[in-house]
């Protein structure tokens, strides 16, 4: 106990474990890291930078021993058994009032979970959501606490340093009760699912359905994120357009096989939001997109049976260009909003107090989804905290309406071409039924009364009614 000299300590030396535990040192702090491997330790061993106090060990108990009290200490193993085989090794070397921090992408009944357990056994322990990937780790992330309050209360200092920064101002807030930190950031990866896929379709119209090639696909996305599309995914994709892969001396983008990974948070938006009978198609297109692109072999023995033109006729190319930049920022949009909407009704049925108008804010730099577009749900969240769907926003409701038109075309020529753009498709839907003052729901209805007495209602007498169709 004598050797208690570093402030924050943190357990899984990955990539984002030691980008983070740097990152901390970066700012003033005396941090430990520890990893069961020691060449994770080595790996962190040859990054310190000098003048900052790090220190990495193998050994649990070094790490625990050589901590301040009340301890600090952030884990970022993979989610899943990981997290609870760390916790069952580092509760009996811990003391009471300690303070576990879970900053993984746990699933948030893991953590819910996860709180009452270590509550029971004296200790602090919090859900957050970190993210930004490698660089967003050891130059500033988006940070997403929330639960226990004291517990944030110690680490929000650091947290702050470390986070990224808007207008001086840090991407990290409390943001709101139990597991809220991790429900934000799952459904933040799954806003993150639906641009990508979003992207996804734009290029693939772009590329396959009018022939435009990497160069041009370069400049086009140059533009785009120099305007009102500015955010990380569009300038990441920027950049993939020029890689050079040195393998082959192609480009790299196209020498990648066309099987997506995931590693289950979108997936897990999807199911939480039909569990919560939100709908947030976009989401669950871009889910189901990844899914069925694994399947490769089977495509393409159906590309054999079912062979598509594929090719784009009849709309200049100035014309399909603009088209995309304007489809892709109302797909864009649409996908912010389904998840903004899902995070409103979760924070009221889990009674996670979740402030919006903060989630926004913090979302505005750092993290894999920042844009310019947060700027302004941003000032929409602050002009009503309490706006269900961002949609209904005036401001907003503009620059969406504005650009209906050129994404019905631009859906259409996919439609045409046989070129998939599902995600555009669903969240054009979304959109066309949601502003739907009259959906042909009231079909539905007669069918499940005809076939199973399910009843409705009516539109001009209050009560429940059936009948009998036969
Ligand atoms: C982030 C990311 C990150 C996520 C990866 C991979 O915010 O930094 O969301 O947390 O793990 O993007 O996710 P998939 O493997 O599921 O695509």
């Amino acid at each position: 106990m004598a050797n208690q000299l570093f402030d924050f300590g943190l357990i899984g030396l990955g990539v984002m474990g030691r980008n983070l535990l740097l990152n901390m040192a970066d700012h003033g702090f005396a941090v430990i890291g520890y990893n069961r491997s020691p060449q994770k330790v080595t790996e962190l061993e040859n990054e310190i930078v000098p003048g900052t106090m790090v220190k990495g060990t193998s050994d649990l108990k070094t790490l625990v021993d050589s901590l301040k009290t009340p301890r600090k200490i952030t884990l970022l193993v993979q989610a899943g058994k990981p997290v609870d085989d760390v916790l069952t090794e580092l509760t009996p070397l811990l003391d009471k009032g300690d303070i576990i921090i879970d900053g993984g992408n746990s699933h948030y009944t893991d953590t819910l979970r996860r709180v009452q357990y270590m509550q029971e056994k004296g200790f602090h322990f919090m859900g957050m959501g970190v993210s930004g990937g490698e660089e967003g780790a050891r130059r500033g992330p988006s940070i997403m606490p929330g639960g226990d309050p004291e517990a944030y209360h110690h680490v929000k200092p650091m947290l702050e340093a470390v986070s990224a920064k808007v207008n001086g101002e840090p991407c990290v807030a409390h943001l709101g009760k139990g597991a809220a930190g991790h429900y934000v950031k799952m459904v933040h990866n799954g806003i993150e699912y639906g641009i990508m896929q979003l992207i996804s379709e734009v290029y693939d119209v772009l590329h396959r359905g009018y022939g435009i090639n990497n160069d041009e696909l370069h400049e086009i996305f140059r533009q785009w994120n120099d305007g009102e599309l500015q955010s990380f995914l569009v300038e990441i994709t920027r950049d993939i357009f020029l890689k050079v892969d040195d393998k082959s001396g192609n480009r790299l983008v196209d020498m990648i096989l066309d099987k997506a990974g995931s590693k289950g948070t979108g997936k897990w938006t999807s199911q939480d939001a039909m569990d919560l009978g939100i709908s947030i198609p976009t989401i669950d297109v871009a889910v189901s997109m990844r899914n069925l692109s694994a399947l490769k072999q089977e495509r393409v023995n159906a590309a054999g049976v079912y062979p598509a033109i594929n090719k784009i006729t009849g709309v200049s190319k100035e014309d399909i260009i603009q088209q995309a930049r304007e489809a892709l920022f109302f797909g864009t949009m649409i996908s912010y909003a389904q998840g903004l909407a899902l995070l409103f009704v979760a924070s009221k049925e889990y009674d996670m107090e979740i402030p919006l108008p903060q989630v926004v804010k913090i979302w505005r730099g750092g993290c894999i989804i920042r844009s310019t577009l947060l700027e302004i749900f941003y000032q929409a969240y602050t002009g009503n905290p309490r706006l269900s769907n961002i949609l209904l926003d005036s401001h907003i409701a503009a620059l969406v309406k504005s650009r209906t038109d050129n994404t019905r075309k631009f859906i259409s020529s996919a439609v045409l071409s046989g070129i998939p753009a599902s995600a555009l498709a669903a969240s054009l839907g979304y959109f066309d039924a949601y502003r739907s003052a009259v959906m042909p729901t009231n079909l539905i209805q007669a069918q499940r009364d005809f076939f199973g007495a399910h009843t409705y209602q009516r539109i001009d007498e209050e009560g429940i009614f059936h009948s009998n169709w036969q």
